[in-house]
């Protein structure tokens, strides 16, 4: 049997993914392939591509064992008995179902690749997160191929999450494989089954049919997304009341049927797929002609929208009504903590919002500042600090927007010192000393709960 994996797309999926099932399964020769040059070169060096607690030390032990990265990407189709596809399927920007459709040119793409560079039959696998039904496209495009080759189509979503990919790959939750129900489709379910059997006991590992596999991965980021926006719109509505949104969710989750994780209030989510995944749903929801639910998952969208001009406008309305020419530390740009990604990143709107309003940005965080630079290229009156004590210093405000752990533990005395008076500090995240930071002196605005202010 040929033992040899390949993963076309190098990225913070295809990396990290093959990384692990290198180490797990030493046996297995995997190959990870990219159009992207420096990418490669990056995954090849000391300074890897991307920043993710654990990885480094994988990718380490296993290089140039039995891991290895290129951009042949032609020469490992041939090689491969498996290949894995993981390239990127952004939201479609032109033409129907733009804004909302997923763009799938770099997955047809890398279907045009296998049939053209294969000499033999393979499985080929959804790495990728995809409209349900594109494995019947996939299957269709790949049994165009003239050379009498068979290939099956297998869907294995990924749950990871960026930050913990590492841990989340080594111990699951779950591991999802759909295939064709016919006996070829689930003997090679069996094949993909066979590797993580290596690491993930066999109760954890699910295999459904190819569609179920599908729509599952697209399901669970909207239901993920959907906690996330229920709660941060509770968290308006906490501050209009006086109830405090921390409580309540800790409430509403020791309700063992709710559970208590990703009911945490903040600026809204971010990263490369909630949005792009739900406004997949959205589309594929009026595409079967079910508007209703359509517009139920776009809600979560808007809510995620509202809460950032929301934050923005909290900002103006305690700071006299004004932020024009006024600096603001911007503390914390990634989309979450423990990762330099940016994308979709709250952070962007929200920076957006305040440049918008003429104030002047002083940005810190500890991965993401070069990503920053990018997202807000060619914006006026932003400046980037690789030290949190330089971004405040003068600062009218603070706006924590990334739970970064190492925010608690600055030194709010010598901060509050250097800004400008009265200070403020917005804290998006929830993740300071409020207390603490009022008796310093400054007026706190924490999200979904009572401010804490020297001025009302
Ligand atoms: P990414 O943009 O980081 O990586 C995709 C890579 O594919 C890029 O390096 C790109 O150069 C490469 N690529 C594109 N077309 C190619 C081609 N024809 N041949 C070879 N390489 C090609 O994307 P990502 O974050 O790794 O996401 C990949 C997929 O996984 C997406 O569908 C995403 O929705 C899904 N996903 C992402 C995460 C996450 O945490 N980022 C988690 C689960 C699932
Ligand atoms: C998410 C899912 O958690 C993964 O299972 C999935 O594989 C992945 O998307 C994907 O398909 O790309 P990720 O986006 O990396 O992972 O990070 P999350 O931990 O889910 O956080 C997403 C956003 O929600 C972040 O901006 C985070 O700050 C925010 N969030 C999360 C909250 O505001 N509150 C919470 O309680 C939880």
């Amino acid at each position: 049997m040929n033992k040899t994996i390949l993963c076309i797309g190098a990225g913070y999926v295809g990396g990290p993914t093959m990384a692990v099932i290198a180490d797990k399964c030493p046996e297995y020769k995997v190959i990870v392939a990219d159009i992207n040059a420096a990418r490669i070169a990056g995954w090849q060096s000391d300074r890897l591509p991307i920043y993710e607690p654990g990885l480094e030390e994988v990718v380490k032990r296993v290089r140039g064992r039995n891991l290895f990265f290129t951009t042949d990407i032609f020469g490992s189709i041939k090689e491969a008995g498996m290949i894995f596809v993981s390239v990127n399927t952004p939201t479609k920007t032109f033409g129907a179902g733009a804004g909302k459709a997923a763009d799938l040119q770099f997955w047809e793409k890398t279907a045009r690749d296998i049939i053209e560079y294969s000499e033999d039959d393979k499985i080929v696998i959804e790495k990728s997160t995809l409209p349900v039904r594109t494995a019947a496209a996939m299957q269709r495009i790949l049994s165009s191929n003239t050379k009498g080759l068979k290939f099956e189509v297998v869907s294995n979503p990924e749950f990871m999450a960026e930050g913990t990919a590492v841990d989340d790959l080594q111990n699951p939750d779950r591991v999802l494989i759909g295939g064709m129900e016919t006996p070829s489709g689930a003997a090679a379910i069996q094949r993909v089954v066979d590797i993580y059997l290596h690491w993930v006991p066999r109760e954890r590992i699910k295999t459904t049919n190819l569609w179920s596999s599908e729509l599952s991965k697209l399901a669970a980021n909207a239901m993920l997304a959907q906690r996330v926006s229920s709660v941060n719109s509770l968290s308006a509505l906490c501050e209009a009341t006086d109830a405090n949104i921390s409580e309540v969710s800790a409430a509403m989750g020791l309700d063992s049927r709710i559970g208590g994780k990703f009911l945490k209030a903040g600026v809204g989510f971010g990263g490369s797929c909630f949005k792009k995944d739900i406004l997949n749903l959205v589309y594929l929801c009026e595409f079967y002609g079910l508007p209703e639910v359509a517009a139920y998952w776009e809600q979560v969208v808007r809510i995620n929208d509202y809460q950032q001009s929301r934050f923005v406008g909290k900002m103006v309305r305690q700071m006299f009504n004004t932020i024009a020419d006024k600096r603001i530390a911007i503390f914390g740009f990634a989309f979450k903590a423990d990762t330099g990604d940016t994308r979709e990143s709250p952070a962007i709107h929200i920076c957006r919002l305040l440049l918008a309003e003429h104030a002047r940005l002083a940005i810190h965080d500890p991965q993401a500042l070069a990503n920053a630079r990018i997202d807000l290229a060619g914006a006026e009156g932003v400046e980037y600090c690789s030290d949190p004590y330089e971004a405040a210093r003068g600062a009218h405000a603070i706006a924590v927007l990334t739970d970064w752990r190492e925010f608690r533990e600055l030194d709010y005395r010598k901060i509050f010192d250097e800004m400008a008076q009265p200070a403020f500090i917005f804290d998006g995240r929830n993740l300071l000393d409020h207390a603490a930071l009022y008796e310093l002196g400054f007026n706190v605005y924490p999200l979904g709960r009572r401010a804490l202010s020297h001025l009302e």
